[in-house]
């Protein structure tokens, strides 16, 4: 069996998550679920990011030590992430001794062999903030954080030697165009950060201790990211006595970030693993935000929305369906409720709901819930529609295999709205009253037949949704698995449910507008 390893950004447990901070997972999770049904043996990583200054005054300003605080942030994430179903292989935490320890050691590595090296670090120093900034970073020559007076300060510190991979690296673009996706972000790399000139990394902190000690200097503690990004290899077992995972899984297959992590994922993480001679993740995918009227999401602002918001009240498989629907890779996707109660109420409801309802309820009326096979010379319309329906199918898998959760949601959509029209143009009701029985079963054989597949298709979206569909109409398990998309025409003895549960139920707008409003 072909193995494929997808990992999401290990988030900071800063606080509760929103929207957006879930969006990566649930995306990770949906590919997850499509590689499985179609043979793959996944493992999807995620987990939490609990090193660093952040937590640290996190922690301090809520009267917690760190460690308390990163416990219940990280049972926080575990609780969401199973009530948004994610199957996760397994949750790394930053803080495991396993990680640490080999955090340490890949350090003591890079020393020994030169890629880093011991130097001084100066910059603008904020004492109460106990923070560097750059030049740039400062705001009117203050402090961007407090405002006050910053001075010119030097330490002892560790850099990473990047300078000493950067044509390595561009050649590896270069061999790899399909690295990053999409394209453009690694443009972006080399025009802003590598043309330029890469800089050395500092890669320790003197300034705060909550992180992973330099084993041999331990008043420095390890960059952030220098330890967070290596989670993707010790989370397998990577320099440790049992590294059976990462023998079978690595090189990553997807890796799924954010665009503002983009620069840790496309220079420092390729050049870390250059650095211990490991192959590279076959394909770093970039996605964009999801924002609000008023840009990003933010507690200050006050426009935040949680998951559970949604949850509560749409069900799972409404949200997931909203977040991955609304979000085209390379653009921003905006959230509003409007947009989210319409497609609940069109999309889910009036477009896949009442097609599954009425096909079920024809089934029952006209043949008892059989689900009648038929033989009759083909027609021109069901030609017509089983062709459209096999093309739509393909360019459905064509976009998955490419990621694009947003198209393929589209084009499948675009199935369904074809089989409502299909209802239309065979007009059941009237095969019946004439008689023309040859018809109709294959009316209702070709509607079985096409939720059947949209039913398959929602599987890794919509999991509950989908299944409850696939039971609805009674197929059975060789029906229900990827391969079987191709088949047609193949339903024997099949009985649809004597009556479906509606799968979704109609909103008002205009209370739902007064929910969700913050
Ligand atoms: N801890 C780092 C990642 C380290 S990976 C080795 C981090 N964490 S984070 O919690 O701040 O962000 C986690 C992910 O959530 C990132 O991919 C980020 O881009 C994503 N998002 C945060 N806000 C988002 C939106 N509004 N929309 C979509 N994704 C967003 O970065």
């Amino acid at each position: 069996m072909e193995k494929f390893y997808i990992t999401t950004p290990i988030y900071y447990p800063s606080g509760k998550f929103h929207i957006g901070t879930a969006y990566t997972t649930v995306f990770a999770d949906t590919v997850k679920r499509y590689k499985r049904l179609k043979g793959y043996d996944t493992f999807l990583l995620t987990g939490t990011d609990e090193h660093g200054q952040k937590i640290q005054t996190v922690a301090e300003k809520e009267g917690k030590t760190p460690q308390e605080h990163v416990d219940e942030m990280a049972k926080m994430a575990q609780d969401l992430w199973k009530l948004m179903h994610i199957e996760y292989d397994y949750f790394i935490r930053t803080t495991e001794p396993r990680h640490e320890k080999a955090v340490q050691d890949i350090f003591e590595y890079f020393l020994q062999k030169g890629d880093i090296y011991k130097g001084e670090y100066e910059g603008w120093y904020c004492m109460p903030c106990e923070t560097y900034f750059t030049e740039t970073q400062l705001v009117d020559g203050k402090c961007p954080d407090c405002g006050r007076e910053v001075k010119i300060m030097k330490e002892e510190a560790y850099f990473f030697n990047m300078k000493k991979y950067e044509d390595k690296l561009l050649k590896f673009y270069e061999e790899n165009p399909d690295f990053a996706q999409p394209e453009y972000r690694k443009t972006e790399m080399i025009n802003n950060f590598i043309k330029p000139g890469l800089e050395d990394l500092c890669v320790t902190r003197t300034t705060f201790d909550w992180g992973i000690k330099v084993r041999s200097n331990p008043k420095h503690v390890i960059y952030v990211w220098l330890d967070a990004l290596t989670n993707y290899l010790t989370a397998l077992g990577y320099m440790q006595e049992d590294n059976s995972l990462f023998q079978k899984y690595w090189p990553a297959d997807l890796q799924i970030i954010g665009k503002d992590i983009a620069r840790f994922h496309l220079i420092y993480w390729p050049i870390f693993l250059m650095a211990l001679e490991l192959p590279l993740p076959k394909k770093i995918l970039v996605h964009n935000w999801i924002v609000m009227k008023d840009g990003k999401m933010s507690k200050s602002k006050g426009n935040v929305v949680y998951p559970e918001k949604l949850i509560n009240r749409y069900g799972l498989d409404a949200t997931r369906y909203y977040l991955l629907r609304e979000m085209p890779i390379s653009q921003d996707g905006l959230y509003t409720p409007e947009e989210f109660v319409e497609r609940y109420n069109s999309d889910l409801c009036n477009d896949l709901g009442n097609l599954v309802n009425r096909t079920i309820s024809m089934v029952n009326k006209y043949f008892e819930g059989k689900v009648p096979e038929y033989n009759g010379t083909p027609n021109e319309v069901d030609e017509e529609f089983e062709k459209f329906t096999n093309q739509q199918v393909k360019k459905v898998e064509e976009l998955l295999e490419k990621y694009e959760m947003a198209n393929a949601l589209q084009e499948l959509w675009t199935i369904i709205s074809r089989t409502n029209k299909y209802i239309d143009e065979t007009r059941p009701w009237e095969l019946a009253k004439n008689n023309e029985i040859e018809k109709l079963k294959s009316s209702m054989n070709h509607l079985i037949e096409n939720i059947r597949k949209i039913g398959i298709i929602l599987l890794p979206f919509m999991e509950e949704t989908a299944k409850k569909i696939l039971k609805q109409i009674g197929v059975s398990k060789e029906l229900q698995t990827w391969e079987s998309l191709s088949m047609q025409n193949q339903l024997r003895n099949v009985k649809v449910i004597e009556k479906g549960e509606p799968l979704f139920m109609r909103k008002n707008m205009e209370e739902e507008l007064e929910y969700l409003k913050n």
